[in-house]
């Protein structure tokens, strides 16, 4: 596919972009162009991708009544680019987002994406904003697709017409500064997902439904909250935006099992394959509440800690729970926590042998 660029004439000085890359945070600053594919159904009801294009940075104009504004039709995904040594620059197991992403389009009844024109337009931004991309440690490209339904209706339907659009912004740690490990806040008011629903797909309204519970969780004074299957023995699904693992005394790892219900995080399963690498046995399976409390209390359970595309590897400080915590004040980051964050650092930004294959290069 032919992307046709419309480039900006108006990009971000040099100094400003400089002033930016030196501290970029998360999510707050966006480079100079967005990646566009267009989706249209015509009068036979065959719908097609057209439009291809890179244009500069700036607002959408939608229609007021645009689907996505109404009924929140809308999936995303989280991915990263990262400068070598050498200076090329590749992201990380780009396949299994774009499968991801039309897994997410299915649940949402919105059009699949072909993986060829998901990568196209990776390339295609990253190419002109390349000048974007910081290179302190654990810092990156964040990538950020995603796809709307444009078509102006106000009847409860799947849009025949959707955009798929990339932007860009250039990340530092997602919780600021240092890493350090966060508290946790235990969602019992609010659920994150039920069975059946859309828990299991990157859509905006996941996020959206977190959001009360991420303000409780920070009144607080936490960085993130959990959230429980509260029908299902409060078996621990996943935090706001990240998901979880346990590191027992053993050195044996264990992540909640995909139940429907919570991401099927990229980083979740490198971080699966990493744990094998350095011989642990890592296991899917149900881990109840309960269970986190008496194992951290008891010490089988030495390190808890999240991750993400954005978050990378976070350590679990406490875990509160009304007025109870759970874990110990001020703890360091865990040992193996540390180790796992460093190789998959390490491979993203070419330090560390990629013996799986996960890199592309852009
Ligand atoms: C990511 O990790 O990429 C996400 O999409 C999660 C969000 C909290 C930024």
């Amino acid at each position: 596919t032919q992307f046709a660029q419309h480039l900006s004439t108006q990009r971000v000085p040099a100094e400003e972009r400089a002033a930016i890359l030196a501290d970029p945070g998360f999510g707050n600053f966006f480079t100079d162009h967005t990646a566009i594919v267009d989706f249209r159904t015509d009068e036979a009801g065959v719908g097609g991708w057209r439009d291809a294009r890179l244009e500069p940075y700036g607002p959408i104009a939608l229609d007021p009544a645009a689907a996505v504004l109404h009924y929140g039709q809308e999936i995303f995904e989280g991915m990263k680019a990262y400068r070598h040594a050498d200076g090329s620059i590749w992201t990380f197991r780009a396949d299994a987002n774009a499968a991801r992403l039309n897994r997410s389009a299915i649940r949402l009844a919105l059009p699949q994406l072909p993986e060829e024109l998901f990568l196209e337009s990776l390339r295609q931004l990253v190419a002109a904003d390349q000048d974007w991309i910081p290179s302190g440690d654990g810092e990156s490209l964040y990538l950020r697709p995603f796809m709307i339904a444009t078509e102006a209706f106000l009847g409860v339907r799947p849009a025949r017409e959707v955009s798929y659009r990339v932007i860009a912004s250039p990340a530092g740690n997602y919780f600021g500064g240092e890493v350090k490990p966060v508290d946790i806040w235990v969602s019992r008011n609010y659920a994150r997902a039920g069975r059946g629903g859309t828990g299991a797909a990157k859509a905006g309204g996941n996020y959206a439904s977190s959001l009360a519970a991420q303000l409780e969780a920070e009144a607080h004074g936490c960085k993130q909250v959990l959230f429980l299957d509260q029908f299902n023995d409060n078996a621990v699904e996943e935090l706001g935006g990240m998901n979880v693992f346990f590191v027992y005394r053993d050195g044996s790892m264990v992540t909640p099992a995909l139940s429907g219900t919570i991401l099927e995080g990229v980083t979740r399963s490198s971080v699966i394959q990493l744990g094998r690498d350095r011989g642990a046995e890592v296991t899917e399976r149900t881990i109840t509440l309960d269970e986190w409390r008496t194992g951290v209390e008891s010490g089988e359970i030495t390190e808890v800690f999240a991750c993400g595309t954005a978050a990378v590897i976070t350590p679990i400080g406490r875990l509160r729970d009304g007025d109870e915590f759970i874990g110990a004040e001020n703890a360091q980051p865990g040992e193996v926590t540390m180790a796992i964050r460093s190789q998959l650092l390490g491979i993203q930004t070419g330090a560390v042998e990629d013996t799986h294959g996960w890199l592309t290069r852009l």
